[in-house]
């Protein structure tokens, strides 16, 4: 499997779970625009058997390379985000849930999912779009959101992409983000709003919107129950003072953009 074949996979994976990004992407392909991917974003656990290596060693394997780290103290997530040498490949975003932050329901919760994945599923080359792999009740599912709503998407959908990213800055029509943002909302899109809808300023180097993750049915132990699913992203770089884009994150935003998968 090459970078692109996997790649490709996750965002078909992404469009199911996600139907509202494809048409996004459609309405921007309508309009003549070429959309290419900033970032891809994925979610775990810091458990000892999974945590950001073992989703990002795939990526590695292709010629990614770890660069910053991200620490979101509220929401007890750390994060970091790997480049490819190819410019023109998307960065990926992976965040883990700190255990030991936790309440210990939580963590015997996760303790038990980890439990049931077999290893050949963790060292699989698809190992980041696996989807769920073990059993989950909608009453654990709710237990886990009451306390985090991160444990509880990534306890109902496993590993899988969480959002993929319109790159704002090659847009023709639509690089601007307030333009973006009313052509999304007018097309009944709406958007994360926690935080303003725009995230970060100029001065940040990066400016991020989002749309919320829209409910989609999952098939839970217990019976089949709407949740929120995935959202798509948009992001608009600036330039630095080497004249480069910035290609890093800014965790004020991000820790708004997490908050895309919430109840709306
Ligand atoms: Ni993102």
């Amino acid at each position: 499997m090459n970078a692109q074949q996997l790649l490709d996979l996750m965002w078909k994976d992404y469009c199911q779970l996600n139907p509202a990004a494809k048409k996004i992407h459609d309405l921007f392909v309508a309009e003549g625009e070429t959309v290419l991917n900033d970032h891809i974003a994925l979610r775990t656990f810091d458990h000892p058997r999974l945590g950001l290596k073992t989703l990002a060693r795939q990526f590695e394997k292709f010629g990614y390379v770890a660069k910053d780290e991200y620490f979101f103290v509220e929401k007890k997530l750390y994060a970091k985000h790997w480049e490819h040498p190819d410019e023109t490949q998307p960065k990926i975003f992976i965040s883990e849930l700190q255990l030991e932050k936790v309440s210990p329901f939580v963590r015997e919760q996760v303790n038990k999912m980890v439990d049931q994945i077999p290893d050949s599923v963790i060292q699989s080359e698809t190992f980041s779009v696996c989807g769920r792999p073990w059993k989950m009740s909608y009453q654990t599912y709710s237990e886990l959101a009451k306390e985090s709503e991160y444990a509880s998407w990534v306890a109902a959908h496993g590993f899988r992409p969480n959002h993929f990213t319109v790159f704002i800055n090659p847009l023709k029509k639509f690089n601007d983000i307030l333009t973006l943002n009313k052509f999304i909302t007018a097309k009944g899109f709406p958007l994360n709003k926690s935080g303003g809808e725009v995230k970060g300023t100029p001065a940040d180097f990066l400016e991020q919107s989002s749309t919320m993750a829209s409910e989609i049915p999952v098939q839970f132990s217990d019976g089949t129950h709407s949740i929120p699913g995935c959202y798509y992203e948009f992001a608009r770089r600036y330039p630095m003072a080497n004249g480069k884009l910035y290609q890093g994150f800014v965790a004020k935003s991000a820790d708004k953009i997490f908050e895309s998968t919430n109840k709306m």
